[in-house]
């Protein structure tokens, strides 16, 4: 039995394997309709979501089966005191496969341990995101064609951001990947992603500005500040909107560039930047579902 914790669980070839299952889906829903009647996801959200949840709830039901679970910790047994470890030895006996958001880095690893069926960490605090992880990569597998030799510029909340961190681990197998971190000083990328870049010479730089980087992105993966995160309003009422794109911005940018982000957007892309064709953010979300589609399949071992 497999789960998936760290978008580094799976290995380059398994997820180029994946992406093109993902992209098989896309273009032959029908082949995949009834790839899991009978099976039943159960969705544990013990933090808001609209996209992963409901990404993972279509997903299913797309492949054929069926969805339980709950949105809010309060609605569940954990307003109780339950454990994360006894909550997933029960949905064993309920559910095939779980997908679980937990605002405690490493709480779904503790459920895949104790857990009969596979776990999908759907983000665990500040620290992972492998299913956007996944999405993210095959948005620009599809509309890049390869996922090697950008300078990605990661731009906002780089300290609790949780795509941010699973994005670069993942990115840093694939060859001439170059990063550039725009961040204020307070929310810097955590030293130890610093630590590991240094350690595989991969080049970063950082910076404060974005305005004086845009020239030389190929991808610009803009993030909301993570007002859930901090500790101090004050701290976050001063760093909200640190950085607003806008149509004059992108004005240096290459024609070419990609403009990703996770979403929730809240101020940090203007929304007239919707229509602009280097804005993918949307097409990223609908990717969501065909790579999660794919993902329930090889976890649960099914080929169609
Ligand atoms: N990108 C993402 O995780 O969105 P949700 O919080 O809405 O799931």
């Amino acid at each position: 039995m497999r789960h998936l914790m760290n978008p580094l669980d799976f290995t380059v070839e398994e997820l180029d394997k994946l992406f093109r299952l993902a992209q098989d889906i896309e273009k032959n829903p029908g082949k995949y309709a009834h790839a899991c009647d009978g099976r039943i996801l159960a969705t544990c959200f013990y933090e808001p979501s609209t996209r992963t949840r409901l990404s993972f709830e279509s997903a299913m039901i797309r492949l054929g089966g069926k969805v339980i679970g709950f949105s809010d910790a309060a609605s569940s047994s954990a307003s109780k005191g339950e454990s994360v470890s006894d909550t997933i030895r029960v949905i064993s006996a309920y559910a095939d496969i779980c997908a679980m958001r937990h605002p405690k880095e490493g709480a779904p690893m503790v459920a895949a341990e104790r857990s009969g069926i596979p776990v999908i960490n759907a983000g665990d605090g500040g620290h992972y995101h492998p299913t956007q992880t996944l999405t993210d990569l095959l948005t620009i597998y599809n509309l890049k064609g390869k996922l090697d030799g950008y300078t990605i510029g990661l731009c906002g909340d780089l300290k609790f951001g949780r795509t941010v961190h699973s994005l670069i681990n993942a990115l840093v197998r694939y060859p001439n990947i170059r990063f550039v971190f725009i961040s204020p000083e307070e929310l810097r990328v955590p030293d130890y992603i610093i630590e590991m870049l240094k350690d595989k010479n991969i080049p970063y730089e950082e910076v404060i500005r974005l305005e004086e980087v845009m020239p030389q992105l190929d991808l610009l993966y803009m993030t909301r500040v993570q007002k859930e995160r901090f500790f101090n309003e004050e701290d976050y009422i001063r760093l909200k909107d640190f950085y607003i794109l806008n149509t004059s911005k992108l004005e240096v940018a290459k024609s070419d560039m990609l403009i990703l982000h996770p979403l929730p957007r809240v101020n940090e892309i203007s929304v007239e930047v919707d229509d602009d064709p280097r804005a993918v953010y949307f097409k990223q979300a609908q990717y969501g579902v065909y790579v999660r589609m794919a993902l329930i399949l090889t976890l649960l071992q099914i080929t169609v």
